[in-house]
């Protein structure tokens, strides 16, 4: 889920995890306290969730750990298919930059339990709490904020719909469609009217714990696919070049219009 909060500057307030059903989080607030956080246990503004834990990281993201029960994501989820707009099936990952890369790493791995599944260079690094190749990206950069949010869509082909939505909407896509190495989704890119860029991706790996590899979704080059260091030339597994460079973070000059 989305929460638009108004402000002056584009940027992310928080990002949400959903603890496991059962979770005590009295005892995972002292888990926190452990990795040396301050966390605050607070009413939840999400609809059916009544509690959160919230963090502070050392490069000021907000975390926020969303207190869940049996069947809640799977009540969220059964929203049913929209057939007006792009209609994407459901918020996929964040990839966010930050000053202080390693910290935030090695708190998703360390103490939230999350798998590295991939690296770009040394820039940007995959983690994952779920089956999903990746559910955040976090990008080493001296600003800190969001990189891009990503929705998935249903297949490849809902990808010439949506840049078909997107353009009778006058938005261009900036970066895309071609498939990703990490994670090897089809992905495109582009900017809402905040300029928050805005990822649209499908058939991403599926990652299984138990191998600490991943399976395709249809393919990739390497078998098994362990988690890798790609180059920073090497974003796209068709071998096509766009107009900005994505694994720097870099973004267009400005947001063109048609
Ligand atoms: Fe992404």
């Amino acid at each position: 889920e989305i929460l638009v909060v108004k402000s002056e500057t584009p940027g992310l307030v928080s990002l949400a995890y959903e603890l496991n059903p059962g979770t005590d989080v009295t005892v995972f607030a002292g888990d926190l306290r452990t990795a040396g956080f301050n966390p605050k246990l607070k009413s939840s503004p999400y609809p059916g969730i009544a509690r959160l834990l919230a963090i502070e990281t050392p490069c000021g993201h907000r975390l926020e750990f969303l207190e869940t029960e049996e069947g809640l994501a799977a009540a969220f989820s059964g929203a049913g298919r929209r057939e007006a707009g792009v209609a994407p099936i459901r918020l996929g990952h964040a990839a966010i930059t930050s000053s202080k890369a390693a910290e935030l790493i090695a708190f998703h791995r360390d103490v939230l339990g999350f798998w590295e599944t991939d690296w770009i260079g040394d820039v940007a690094t995959f983690l994952t709490c779920n089956c999903d190749h990746h559910v955040i990206n976090i990008v080493n950069t001296p600003a800190h904020g969001a990189h891009h949010i990503a929705f998935q869509l249903r297949d490849a082909g809902h990808h010439a719909q949506a840049g078909d939505r997107l353009r009778a909407a006058g938005i261009r896509t900036e970066w895309g469609p071609t498939r990703h190495t990490a994670g090897h989704n089809i992905a495109a890119y582009h900017f809402d009217p905040d300029r928050t860029m805005i990822e649209l991706y499908a058939e991403m790996d599926v990652f299984i714990p138990e191998a600490g590899a991943c399976q395709p979704r249809p393919w990739h080059e390497h078998v098994p696919m362990k988690p890798k260091r790609w180059g920073l030339d090497e974003l796209s597994a068709w071998g096509v070049d766009f107009r900005f460079d994505l694994a720097k973070g870099e973004q267009p000059p400005r947001a063109t219009r048609f």
